[in-house]
């Protein structure tokens, strides 16, 4: 079983989505919120006005609550290709909207915005570098947009497990699970890309930031494995691991003497030039 080349290899249907999103914003939303903070040089929690913000393939939408709490209390515009998972007090809060929109095949809603975020989302998309300039063109003057996404964590992924096996079905896993991916058109360079890709499209001020930081078993850095391998446990099937193998390494995941790298994050950020 492959996914249509294009079409992202998870599904937000699947029963596992909910507990794999939560591990994301457990692993991500702080860094994510501090980087913005920091970015967009808000002081002591003094809110900025009015701003207009687009959250790009949401997720459960766990970043429009740290947007309306750190950042803004105006508008904030939720998207997905599949809404189901935005958790219940995201889609009541006053400041947000839900939208759905499949990002390959339908435009952008209409700008423009202060700030749009996208994390984990532009290195599934095949059409990457169109949807960029497609962003860049809904960014107000002095607009901000914030793209993350992971990419390689360096050669030694398993710091610490009682046997050396873990570390061996590990790598064969992430190889396996890179191989899903690329079948889906992701794009694993795609991080690395980013800034270029940013200051091609007319953005200033781009930095981007690295950061990783080890996964116990059992936190939610290690549940996200044992979700993701078994939402896709029959592709990685048939990129040579076996049943077996992952019942393995998801047992191995909970146990708290094994330490990952943790995957390393690259948000790439940048503005759009104020006007004259
Ligand atoms: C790996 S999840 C990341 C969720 C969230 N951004 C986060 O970092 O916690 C990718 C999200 O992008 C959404 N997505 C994938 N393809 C999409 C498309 N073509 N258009 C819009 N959203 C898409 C998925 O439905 C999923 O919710």
């Amino acid at each position: 079983m492959t996914t249509a080349p294009g079409r992202y290899a998870l599904d937000n249907a699947h029963e596992g989505a909910p507990g794999m999103h939560e591990c994301l914003s457990g692993v991500l939303d702080t860094n994510t919120t501090d980087l913005l903070v920091k970015y967009l040089s808000i002081a002591d929690g003094a809110l900025r006005h009015d701003t207009r913000t687009l959250l790009l393939g949401a997720g459960n939408g766990s970043m429009a609550l740290k947007v309306a709490d750190e950042i803004s209390y105006g508008a904030i515009v939720v998207l997905d290709l599949d809404t189901s998972r935005i958790r219940p007090e995201v889609r009541d809060h006053h400041q947000v909207e839900v939208i759905t929109c499949d990002l390959l095949a339908e435009p952008l809603p209409p700008g423009p915005w202060d700030l749009v975020h996208a994390r984990l989302l532009f290195a599934h998309l095949p059409n990457r570098d169109k949807l960029l300039l497609d962003v860049v063109d809904t960014l107000a003057p002095g607009g901000t947009l914030m793209i993350e996404d992971w990419g390689v964590a360096g050669p030694g992924l398993v710091l610490d497990a009682p046997s050396p096996r873990t570390k061996r079905l590990f790598q064969r896993y992430q190889q396996a699970l890179i191989a899903v991916f690329a079948d889906a058109g992701n794009d694993p360079r795609w991080a690395t890309r980013t800034h270029a890709a940013m200051r091609d499209a007319g953005l200033v001020d781009v930095e981007t930031h690295t950061r990783a930081r080890s996964w116990t078993g059992g936190s939610p850095g290690c549940q996200l494995p044992i979700a993701v391998s078994t939402e896709l446990e029959d592709r990685l099937v048939t990129h040579g691991l076996t049943r077996s193998d992952l019942d393995e390494l998801r047992h191995d995941l909970t146990d708290p003497r094994v330490v990952l790298t943790g995957n390393l994050t690259w948000s790439t950020i940048g503005r759009t030039p104020l006007e004259d």
